[in-house]
């Protein structure tokens, strides 16, 4: 079966799947994205999912393309003509298509969108959490407004790539204070050896990871303790447990950061128990 993409009002064969040369997304990486989990034939925190690329678009100014019943729809038709029961759906709005030029479209433009889904076998992250993965650390030199899930994402595709070269499957980026503030595409936990969970305050520096929302409320209705504030580096290598969250890895185990074990260098039961329970308090929506 081949696969199949949404673009800009049409279902295409995914190969053939293209946007113009002067997309404002292309040249300028002018737009924003969302990725939400399908789980199970249902498609996870959609209302959260569609009210963060709400507040993206609200502060670049772009239009939403559509209503949002309309592009729940879109999300749905993509995912079911992928047949993705488990995996992701990914979603991209840009300024449109205009000549090339830093200032805005002054004539009326449509902003451009994309909506593709991918079928990812479970097996795969529950295998990576059952072992954890590595992290590097890397300094923070992303814009200030990392709030915004935007499509401009070079530092942290060179963090990541860094991460790779080095044996790991994530990047830390930390500030100028010493402070992690959030992964290349996850959010940044610890558990400190009092067993409390600690996470950075998403008022600034980091997204406001959807995961990470579910995950506080997990947290709570386990009665585990939880503390929004920031941690160094070297407050996470002598942690208990650390962890990363985001919307493909679901809560993903980390046992090594740099060049130090943490904890005993296996997943620890506070993020086995966060990630067994994650889709207890997810918002899940059936696809058919
Ligand atoms: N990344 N921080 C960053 C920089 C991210 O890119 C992401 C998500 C997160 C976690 O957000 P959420 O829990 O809403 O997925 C935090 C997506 C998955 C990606 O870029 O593929």
């Amino acid at each position: 079966m081949s696969r199949i993409a949404y673009v800009n009002g049409r279902y295409v064969r995914h190969a053939d799947a293209s946007v113009h040369v002067e997309d404002r997304g292309y040249q300028f990486a002018d737009g924003v994205y969302e990725v939400c989990e399908v789980y199970q034939g249902c498609l996870v925190d959609e209302t959260r999912h569609m009210d963060r690329l709400q507040r993206s678009l609200d502060e670049l100014r772009i239009a939403m393309p559509m209503s949002r019943k309309a592009l729940g729809f879109v999300l749905r038709q993509t995912v079911r003509r992928n047949r993705v029961r488990d995996g992701m759906v990914y979603l991209q709005v840009t300024r449109g298509v205009a000549p090339r030029d830093h200032y805005f479209p002054t004539v009326p433009t449509p902003p451009s969108i994309v909506v593709t889904a991918k079928a990812i076998d479970p097996a795969g992250g529950a295998a990576r959490a059952e072992k954890g993965v590595n992290v590097i650390t890397v300094p923070e030199n992303r814009w200030e407004r990392v709030d915004i899930k935007s499509v401009s994402l070079l530092p942290n595709v060179l963090a990541k790539q860094q991460a790779r070269e080095a044996g790991a499957t994530e990047a830390w980026f930390v500030d100028a204070d010493g402070f992690v503030t959030e992964g290349g595409s996850t959010n940044a936990w610890i558990v400190t050896r009092d067993n409390v969970i600690v996470t950075r305050p998403a008022e600034f520096g980091i997204l406001r990871g959807i995961t990470r929302t579910v995950v506080l409320e997990v947290a709570a209705r386990e009665g585990m303790k939880v503390e929004e504030r920031k941690f160094t580096v070297a407050e996470a290598k002598a942690a208990k447990e650390a962890f990363n969250t985001a919307a493909t890895t679901l809560v993903m185990p980390v046992v090594r950061i740099d060049d130090s074990p943490v904890g005993n260098g296996a997943p620890g039961s506070v993020a086995t128990r966060l990630r067994a329970a994650f889709h207890d308090l997810a918002e899940m929506t059936k696809i058919r």
